[in-house]
Order: C-alpha cells, then sequence, then structure tokens
C-alpha cells in the first residue's frame, strides 16, 4: 500500500509511523527533492531478492522497483541510484526501465489512490466513463506522463490500470488495496465518501493538510 503523505511536513511514514522518506514539496504535493531512509529492514528486502538472482543481477531491476515503490511510494532519483548499486549498473539503465513501464510512478500517488481497470470488458462496461467521472469529482486534472491524476491537495489521483482479473464483473476499480466490482457512479460516490482517508471522516482536531 502506498504510504500516506504528509504534504505540509513533506514526509513519508511508514506502517508504524517512522520517517522513510523527507523532502521539498510542491504545490501539487509531489516531492521535489526527497531524502529516503533506508533502514536495515529495507536492505535486507533488497539483498533477499538479489539472492534469486545470482547468474544475472541485472534481472532483479523489476523486484526491486516494485520493493521500492511499494515502500516509499515512488521512484525518486534516489531509488535509481540505489538500484543501479544493487545491479551494479548505470543510472541509466534503470532509468530506461522505470520510463517503459507504465506502472512506475515518478510522483507520490494521493492518499486515496483510485485505479480503475481499462481492459477490454471495463473498457465496454463503463470503466472510461467512470475514470473520466471521477477525475471531474475528485478534481485531479490532468495526468503526468505516467498517467497519474493527483488532486492538487495531495488527497486523491486516479488512474488507469490493466485488466484486474474480475472481467465478468465490470466496471473494476480499486482504492488503494480494496478492490470493488460492477461500480457504478453512485456506488463510487458512496465508496469515496464512506472512504477513512477522505476529508470529511478526518478527526476535527486533525484536518487534512490544505
Ligand atoms: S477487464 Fe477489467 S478486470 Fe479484467
Amino acid at each position: 500500500m502506498h504510504p500516506p503523505v504528509n504534504p505540509l511536513e513533506g514526509e513519508v511514514h511508514g506502517p508504524n509511523g517512522e520517517i522513510v522518506s523527507r523532502g521539498e514539496v510542491d504545490r501539487h504535493g509531489h516531492f521535489a527533492h526527497s531524502e529516503v531512509v533506508i533502514t536495515p529492514e529495507f536492505q535486507d528486502r533488497g539483498d533477499e531478492i538479489m539472492t534469486h538472482y545470482p547468474a544475472s543481477r541485472r534481472s532483479a531491476v523489476l523486484p526491486l522497483l516494485h520493493l521500492w515503490q511499494e515502500t516509499h511510494g515512488f521512484i525518486s532519483e534516489q531509488a535509481i541510484e540505489w538500484i543501479a548499486g544493487m545491479i551494479r549498473l548505470q543510472t541509466i539503465n534503470v532509468l530506461e526501465v522505470v520510463t517503459f513501464y507504465p506502472m512506475f510512478r515518478r510522483h507520490p500517488a494521493g492518499k486515496i489512490q483510485v485505479k480503475v481497470c481499462r481492459t477490454l470488458s471495463c473498457a465496454l462496461g463503463g470503466g472510461y466513463e467512470l475514470r473520466d467521472y471521477l477525475t471531474k469529482k475528485l478534481n485531479v486534472g490532468e495526468p503526468d506522463e505516467h498517467g497519474l491524476a493527483t488532486s492538487a491537495d495531495g488527497t486523491y489521483s486516479v488512474e488507469f490500470v490493466e485488466c484486474l482479473a474480475s472481467c465478468g464483473t465490470a466496471p473494476v476499480i480499486m482504492i488503494n488495496d480494496d478492490f470493488y466490482e460492477s461500480v457504478t457512479h453512485e456506488k463510487a460516490d458512496s465508496l469515496l465518501a464512506a472512504h477513512p482517508l477522505a476529508p470529511a471522516n478526518q478527526p476535527a482536531n486533525n484536518p487534512p493538510p490544505a
């Protein structure tokens, strides 16, 4: 799951509240620069991945990118340098992979991340209309070069994804790690209104960042 982002402090917190990234944040809630704390646990996970590729270190680039993004939210310059060091190649070799695969983000997603399936069944079932509806409703604006559109306050992001393996119940979406089928506009409204990270559901004494 993408860790929560606090645009005011410019920090990304891990599952136990520890700071795993710190940096300057621009007006879109994107990290302009970031410094990630490589914890021993994180390094151990990277080292464990490398043990699966004793003959070809280069083959570890995809699992290492997934590890970084799942932990830190997006692929920063530091991520590229760390992975290049792990696989003992140049940073350009890692960057080529990042730019080839649309699932890798160069900016953090919103705290509430909506993924809409756009593959055939969902496209025929209204996935594109649903994405357009959510884009307007959540005011996320235009997508970046990786197809990720994020609201100015960093609360919401919307993006297309490929088949989520429930083609018989199209259209299908995910909201953070939760999966929903046969999603109408009304159902999406209800799901988003009930989401615990939605601004309306935040405690009054701890409002989400403006
Ligand atoms: S096409 Fe959308 S879940 Fe398969």
